[in-house]
């Protein structure tokens, strides 16, 4: 397996960092998590343009231009002949001495991981996942605003932590109002009264770029959305749940906390409909000129 470290590729074996980047020391960088499908990254401008935004918001110079990325990216998953890739992009600020100031860093760390995607299994989908409520709080937006998708993740290892000892896959957290905000790695919507519900980006959340195109599929199929601040009762009382990613798209959820769901028609729809997104993603892309290949 080969990484893409800096400026080049190495075997994984000689992809090291120093113990004093300070994205080891202090959590202090950010990172995509992105899909390929057949050779063609999934939604690459949306996540670069993200990742661009997340440095900036801690005011990390990105060490390359969007096209460097891309390349990058490429170049990772053909040196592993990779066409359906899980894909993470770490950045982080990079070695310096000890001492939080992010000038004493010259040049930020630049990582590209392509591993093989394994599809989750199929009962996962069919079934549904259980989920809990976390007793952990979302970040404030405030305190370490979760749309910067940022390598200090330790707020989601806690809400992961609880949700491992409960048995459960993912762990919701709420924000410091008591409103529904995220998972540790996913956005969630619900549906109440035939609407499709999820919490507003004002509620503390990271931007998803799944939960986006989810809202805007359900628009096209003729549903009612409802982008808004809601407590527990409101998911409780829905007929149906489910929560979305990069990684595992749109994944219905069986169980919160003690509450089942019974239905899963939309859900289903809505994931039907978001493989279709896909699939169009791709053609076009493949129509339109060189996709990974075109780097060889
Ligand atoms: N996680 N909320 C959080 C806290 C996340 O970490 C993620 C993504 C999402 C969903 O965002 P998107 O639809 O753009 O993937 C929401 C990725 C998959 C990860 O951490 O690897």
């Amino acid at each position: 397996m080969y990484l893409y470290l800096n400026d080049r590729i190495v075997p994984k074996s000689e992809a090291v960092v120093s113990v004093y980047d300070h994205g080891f020391l202090y959590g202090d960088g950010v990172y995509e998590t992105m899909r390929a499908y057949d050779g063609v990254v999934f939604m690459m401008d949306e996540h670069i343009e993200r990742l661009r935004r997340s440095a900036e918001m801690i005011r990390l110079l990105l060490p390359k231009d969007n096209d460097g990325i891309k390349q990058a990216i490429y170049e990772t998953m053909i040196a592993n002949n990779r066409t359906n890739a899980y894909i993470r992009l770490t950045v982080s600020r990079g070695y310096g001495p000890i001492g939080l100031d992010p000038d004493l860093c010259k040049d930020a760390t630049f990582v590209v991981v392509a591993e093989e995607m394994k599809d989750y299994p199929a009962s996962m989908y069919k079934n549904g996942i259980n989920i809990i409520i976390a007793g952990t709080r979302r970040n404030l937006r405030e305190a370490i605003n979760p749309q910067i998708k940022s390598l200090n993740f330790l707020n989601n290892i806690l809400a992961k932590i609880e949700a491992k000892d409960a048995g459960a896959y993912e762990a919701i957290m709420l924000n410091f109002k008591g409103y529904i905000a995220e998972g540790t790695i996913s956005n969630i919507f619900f549906v109440k009264d035939n609407i499709v519900c999820t919490p507003s980006v004002g509620c503390g959340i990271l931007d998803g770029i799944t939960r986006k195109i989810i809202l805007d599929l359900a628009v096209r199929e003729g549903f009612r959305v409802k982008e808004g601040r809601f407590k527990t009762g409101d998911l409780f009382s829905a007929s149906e749940c489910f929560i979305t990613n990069t990684t595992l798209e749109v994944m219905p959820v069986r169980k919160v906390d003690n509450v089942k769901f019974t239905n899963g028609d939309i859900t289903r729809l809505l994931r039907r409909a978001y493989k279709q997104e896909i699939r169009a993603y791709i053609a076009n892309v493949k129509s339109s000129g060189p996709s990974l290949w075109g780097y060889q």
